[in-house]
C-alpha cells in the first residue's frame, strides 16, 4: 500500500521494473487474476468503455497498488479494474494516469504501463482526450494515433537503451480497429508538457513538423510499452480543435464536456475494438 507521500518510485535507487513487478503482484492478489492479456489506459472521454467490455472481476483503488499516485484531477478515476470479456480475455483497465505535468518524474508517468507488462499484457491500448489540428475533424470524433512527436525532451528509458520506435503504433492493431470502424481517421500525436494548452504559434509549429493532434500524455507511455515489448494501439478523442485552429478560447470545462458527450459512442467503439484484438 502506498500513497503520494510514500512512493517507492521516488527513491532514485529503486529499480522501476522491480516496483512494477510488485504492483503486478498486488493486482494478482487483489483481483485473483494471475495474468492479464490486454491493458487499457482510459483517458478523458473513454471511461465508460470499462463497463462495456465484460464482467468486472475486481475494482482496485490505485492507492492499494505499489507505486501508483493519487489522481491529480477530478474526472481521472483512480482505479484499476480487472475485466473478463465474453471471449475470455482478461483486460486490465487503468483509470489512474499520472501526467508528466504533475512533476512526479517520468518513472511515475510510465509505471502503469510497466505494471501492465509485468501483469502479462502483450497489448497496450492508450487513449486520451486531445486537440485536433486537422480542420476537418470535429469535437467528439475519435481518431487513431499513427505515430508521435515527443516534445517533452524526456524519455522513460534510462541509460544507453536504444529502443526502435518504427511502427510504435502497431499497423496491425490499427488495421484491426478499422475493421470495426472503417471511418476511423488517423494522425500523428504531439505530446507537449502542459499543463497549459498550446499557443496558436506552437500549434502551427506542431502542424509544420508533421503533427495532427496535440496533447499532454501518451507518447512517453507508448515508448515504455515498446521497451517492455508490448504492441501499442493509440486512440485520441478530439475534444476541441487546437488553439488558433478553433477561434474561441480553450477551456478545461469544455474539454471535459466534449468528453462526456462523446463517451457513450467512443466507449462502445473501444469495447468492440478490444474484443476484436
Ligand atoms: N491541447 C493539449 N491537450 C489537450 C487539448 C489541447 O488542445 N485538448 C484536450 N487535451
Amino acid at each position: 500500500m502506498t500513497d503520494i507521500h510514500d512512493n517507492p518510485l521516488d527513491d532514485p535507487n529503486a529499480d522501476p521494473f522491480q516496483v512494477a513487478a510488485l504492483a503486478a503482484a498486488d493486482i494478482a492478489r487483489l483481483s485473483g487474476v494471475e495474468k492479464h492479456d490486454i491493458a487499457l489506459t482510459l483517458g478523458s472521454g473513454w471511461g465508460k468503455a470499462a463497463d462495456l467490455l465484460g464482467e468486472t472481476i475486481a475494482t482496485i483503488p490505485a492507492t492499494e497498488v505499489t507505486g501508483f499516485s493519487k489522481p491529480a484531477l477530478e474526472g481521472h478515476v483512480g482505479t484499476l479494474r480487472s475485466i473478463r470479456t465474453p471471449g475470455g480475455t482478461h483486460v486490465l483497465v487503468i483509470g489512474a494516469r499520472t501526467h508528466y505535468y504533475e512533476d512526479h518524474g517520468v518513472r511515475r508517468v510510465v509505471h502503469s504501463v510497466r505494471t501492465a507488462a509485468a501483469a502479462g499484457a502483450k497489448i497496450m491500448v492508450l487513449t486520451n482526450g486531445a486537440g485536433g489540428i486537422r480542420e476537418t475533424w470535429k469535437p467528439g470524433q475519435p481518431v487513431l494515433i499513427s505515430d508521435h512527436i515527443n516534445l517533452t525532451a524526456d524519455s522513460p528509458l534510462e541509460g544507453a537503451n536504444f529502443v526502435d520506435l518504427t511502427d510504435l503504433y502497431s499497423a496491425r492493431l490499427r488495421d484491426i480497429a478499422r475493421t470495426v470502424d472503417p471511418s476511423l481517421d488517423e494522425g500523428v500525436y504531439t505530446q507537449f508538457r502542459g499543463p497549459h494548452y498550446e499557443t496558436p504559434a506552437e500549434v502551427q509549429m506542431a502542424k509544420i513538423i508533421g503533427g495532427n493532434i496535440v496533447g499532454m500524455s501518451t507518447a512517453l507511455e507508448a515508448i515504455a510499452a515498446r521497451e517492455a515489448g508490448m504492441e501499442v494501439l493509440g486512440f485520441s478523442l478530439i475534444t476541441n480543435l487546437a488553439a488558433g485552429i478553433q477561434k474561441t478560447p480553450l477551456s478545461h470545462t469544455e474539454v471535459i464536456e466534449a468528453g462526456r458527450e462523446a463517451e457513450p459512442v467512443i466507449s462502445a467503439l473501444l469495447a468492440r475494438v478490444v474484443e476484436a484484438l
